[in-house]
C-alpha cells in the first residue's frame, strides 16, 4: 500500500511534498490539490509557496479542494476552515481564491437543524470535484484517534461528502484553537467521506511527533477498520506517507521502510 517516509522532521517532510506538488503543476497547470488544515501540513504550503517564487511557477490555473468544515461557525470567524485555508494555502501560495473550495461554502453559520442547507451540500460539494476533473494530489493530516478530515472512527469506509458529528476527542484536541476552551469547539462538521477521498490519484498523508504514533501505526499497519478511518488507505494504489521518527516510534516494519528508501529508483518519485 503505501510508501513510508521517515524524515527528520516537518522541514523535511514539507521539501518532499512541495517538490512532488511542484512537479505536478509544472507538468498539468490545472492541477487539483486536495487542501487539509491542522499543523502538519503548513511546512509542504510554505515550501509550495517558496518553489512557486523562485522557480516562477504559474498557479492561475490551479485549484483545491479543502477536506472539511465545522458547522454553525461562520465563514469569517478566524478558525473556521474557510478562513484557515484562505490564510494558510491561497494566500501564502498565491492561488486563485475563486480555485479554492471549501465544504459548506454556503452554509455561512447556518443552524444545522436547517435541513434545506445541510440536504444535499455534501453531494454538490463531491459533484464539484468530480466537475474538476477530480483530485491530484490529497494533503492528508491525521488526528490523534485516526481521523482524516474529520472523519471519526466509525465513519463508513465508503463515505461521501456529509454532515458528520465530532468525537470528543477531536473536540478536545482542537480546544486550543478556541482558547481552550471545549464549549467553544463546534459539535458538527461538513466533511469529505473517506470514499470521497480515496477517489483522489495520490494521496499524501503527513504525521509527526509520539502523539500520533498509535494512529500512524494503526493506519499502516493495523487491519483495514472503520475503528481506524485513516486505514481505509490501505485500499488505494498510491499512498505516501511522510512521519518523523516520533510518529515512526509504533510502527513494526520501520527497517523496510528505510531500505525502501535508501535504495529507491531515481525515476521513481513519492
Ligand atoms: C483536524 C482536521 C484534520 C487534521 C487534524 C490533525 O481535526 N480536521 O484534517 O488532519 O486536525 O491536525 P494537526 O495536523 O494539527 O495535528
Amino acid at each position: 500500500m503505501a510508501e513510508v517516509v521517515i524524515v527528520k522532521n516537518e522541514d523535511e517532510a514539507g521539501e518532499l511534498v512541495a517538490q512532488c506538488a511542484a512537479t505536478l503543476i509544472e507538468s498539468k497547470p490545472d492541477a487539483v490539490l486536495g487542501l487539509a488544515t491542522g499543523s502538519s501540513p503548513l511546512k509542504v504550503y510554505r515550501h509550495l509557496a517558496g518553489r512557486v517564487k523562485a522557480n516562477h511557477i504559474d498557479v492561475s490555473q490551479v485549484s483545491g479542494y479543502a477536506l472539511d468544515e465545522y458547522l454553525e461557525l461562520p465563514l469569517t470567524h478566524p478558525e473556521s476552515y474557510h478562513a484557515t485555508i484562505k490564510r494558510t494555502v491561497t494566500d501564502v501560495i498565491g492561488l486563485d481564491p475563486q480555485k479554492v473550495h471549501v465544504p459548506g461554502d454556503a452554509l455561512n453559520g447556518a443552524s444545522m437543524n436547517d435541513a434545506k442547507a445541510m440536504r444535499g451540500a455534501g453531494a454538490a460539494y463531491d459533484r464539484a470535484i468530480e466537475a474538476a476533473g477530480g483530485v491530484d494530489m490529497q494533503i492528508l493530516g491525521i488526528g490523534t484517534d485516526g481521523h482524516v478530515g474529520f472523519n471519526e472512527p466509525g465513519s463508513s469506509l465508503a463515505s461521501g461528502t456529509r454532515i458528520k458529528t465530532l468525537a470528543r476527542q477531536t473536540r478536545v484536541d482542537n480546544a486550543r484553537f478556541f482558547g481552550g476552551n471545549l464549549d467553544e469547539v463546534p459539535t458538527h462538521c461538513i466533511t469529505q467521506g473517506i470514499g470521497t477521498i480515496l477517489k483522489a490519484r495520490h494521496l499524501v498523508l503527513l504525521a509527526f511527533g509520539a502523539g500520533k504514533a498509535n494512529a500512524v501505526a494503526a493506519t499502516v499497519e493495523g487491519p483495514v477498520s472503520a475503528s481506524c478511518p485513516a486505514s481505509a488507505l490501505q485500499l488505494h494504489p498510491h499512498v505516501t506517507v511522510v512521519i518523523d521518527e516520533a510518529a515512526a516510534g509504533k510502527l513494526h516494519n520501520v527497517d523496510y521502510y528505510r531500505w525502501v528508501t535508501d535504495n529507491k529508483p531515481d525515476w521513481q518519485d513519492i
